[in-house]
């Protein structure tokens, strides 16, 4: 990769931007106001604004192996907390894809060092859904529906923070899971029944 390239792609965008609004860089600089905070996974492939259409300015992003909601990760859950409290969102999403390397890392034997204790909360969703994924054959089909569990209890993970909860209360804030299908380029909703989980999930983790 021939990096004087991303110089000429830049002069290219500014152009680009330019010829349709000479103010654009001016109202860019004025601050931010998005109403999405998007959380997906570091693949390459992947990229968060280009698959949803969506302009500087309207997607906060947080990407990470697998698009983890961590508790004790302070960089998700600082940008969880400055989306939710400060910029005020109104949507949370986390975006997973099939064929993540990531989600497949976590099922092999093998001692990947430091990211043993990350890719171990992939392990314990698939501890939580045993059953039905044991019951897949097809190891494709199997690591595709991990992908997807795996969306749903980030999205619960979420749920459990009391930023969200709050938010949930006071505008109410809703938290969607996606997955991109890189075979493809579509973005499925997963439809994840938001009310339903934040009910359930309150019983225990009520926080505010
Ligand atoms: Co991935």
């Amino acid at each position: 990769m021939n990096l004087e390239h991303v110089f000429d792609n830049n002069e290219k965008f500014i152009k680009d931007k330019l010829s349709v609004d000479h103010n654009y860089f001016k109202k860019l600089g004025e601050g931010q106001a998005p109403e999405l905070l998007y959380i997906g996974c570091s693949d390459s492939r992947v990229s968060a604004e280009e698959l949803m259409g969506l302009e500087p300015g309207e997607a906060f992003v947080h990407r990470n192996i697998a698009n983890m909601v961590i508790s004790i990760d302070v960089n998700v859950m600082s940008v969880v907390n400055y989306a939710v409290n400060h910029l005020k969102v109104n949507h949370v999403v986390v975006c997973g894809h099939y064929a993540c390397g990531g989600v497949k890392a976590a099922m092999l034997s093998a001692d990947l060092g430091i990211l043993n204790p990350w890719l171990r909360n992939i392990r314990d969703v698939y501890r939580i859904h045993k059953n039905e994924l044991n019951a897949i054959n097809d190891e494709e089909k199997k690591y595709d529906r991990l992908v997807e569990l795996n969306v749903k209890e980030q999205c619960v993970n979420l749920i459990k923070t009391a930023a969200v909860q709050k938010a949930y209360r006071d505008r109410g804030l809703k938290v969607h899971g996606w997955v991109f299908d890189v075979h493809t380029g579509k973005l499925i909703d997963l439809k994840i029944d938001f009310e339903k989980y934040l009910k359930d999930i309150m019983e225990i983790y009520h926080l505010d």
